[in-house]
């Protein structure tokens, strides 16, 4: 019995770390809060999805073991990012993780010429201000302490061209921008930044941008995917998530790891080129 529970104790990867998650209420956010939790992390969601993210909260704690909170959060005001990240600390009496994972994807046009400029700014907001704003109160709160790890939720239309909206793929190319600047402003600190960029995971935006249901998304993605026998899931992405935010990654920072299973290197250029 003791020895199978300190086995437990040993695997759980962020024992006694705080972490903030930004639209954790539902998929990739969601699933990272619940591994998060499984390994250890007290977790406080923050969401504009109020009774969902609450009855997220408790039913990953209930599975967990672990206390995991809701504050809602919109991620474009400043004062609901501030409360959000002094709840983290107030609770607990410090942040080690703060995961800017909100985004939307905003109009699903990818024609520059029918381009509406409100959605693009809501898109930015969402995106890249939101994104700016939980650094900003994450770096507020680990400056003084020297240590932390922020993380953002780029995605594959920062390295490649996926046929995104243009103002989604322009807010994922500026997350990749700020997690360098920000690794290098603040690794004096000891404060270690990156971004995760994934392919088509099947969550309710993914599978709204397509139209379809989440599980149609998985098998479309799969038939278009470079690596086969296996099938991209929300926990791949929060297993990148809980590498970067554990101290197994205690030398990386600046990063934008790319979770696409190799889609963004293929091109069939140079086949079609030689028939
Ligand atoms: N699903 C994919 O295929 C995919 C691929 C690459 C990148 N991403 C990125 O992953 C992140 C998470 O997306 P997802 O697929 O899990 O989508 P999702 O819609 O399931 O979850 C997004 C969450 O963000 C919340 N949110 C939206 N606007 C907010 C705001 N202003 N303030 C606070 N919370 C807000 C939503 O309520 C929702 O709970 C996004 O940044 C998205 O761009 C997703």
């Amino acid at each position: 019995m003791a020895a199978s529970s300190s086995l437990a104790n040993f695997a759980k990867r962020l024992q006694g770390k705080v972490a903030l998650i930004t639209g954790g209420a539902s998929g990739i956010g969601e699933t990272t809060a619940r591994l998060f939790s499984r390994n250890g992390a007290k977790v406080v969601i923050a969401d504009i999805q109020t009774d969902l993210g609450h009855s997220v909260a408790k039913e990953i704690s209930s599975e967990s073991g672990e206390k995991v909170s809701f504050i809602n959060c919109n991620v474009t005001n400043e004062s609901d990012v501030e409360n959000a990240v002094n709840k983290a600390v107030s609770l607990y009496g410090k942040l080690d993780i703060v995961y800017n994972n909100a985004g939307i994807t905003g109009n699903y046009d990818t024609n520059i010429l029918a381009i509406d400029s409100e959605d693009v700014k809501k898109v930015l907001d969402v995106n890249v201000y939101g994104a700016f704003l939980g650094a900003k109160h994450a770096a507020r709160v680990m400056i003084p302490r020297k240590k932390g790890c922020i993380l953002f939720t780029s995605s594959i239309a920062s390295v490649t061209n996926g046929g995104m909206p243009q103002a989604y793929t322009a807010s994922k190319h500026a997350v990749v921008g700020l997690t360098k600047n920000l690794a290098v402003e603040l690794g004096k600190y000891g404060i270690r930044v990156n971004s995760i960029s994934p392919a088509g995971v099947p969550t309710p935006m993914g599978a709204s941008v397509l139209g379809i249901g989440v599980k149609d998304l998985q098998e479309r993605w799969y038939s278009i995917a470079n690596l086969k026998e296996t099938m991209l899931e929300g926990n791949d992405i929060a297993q990148a998530a809980m590498y970067l935010a554990s101290d197994d990654a205690q030398y990386v920072s600046g990063t934008n790891l790319v979770v696409d299973g190799g889609f963004c290197l293929t091109s069939n250029l140079v086949s079609v080129a030689r028939k």
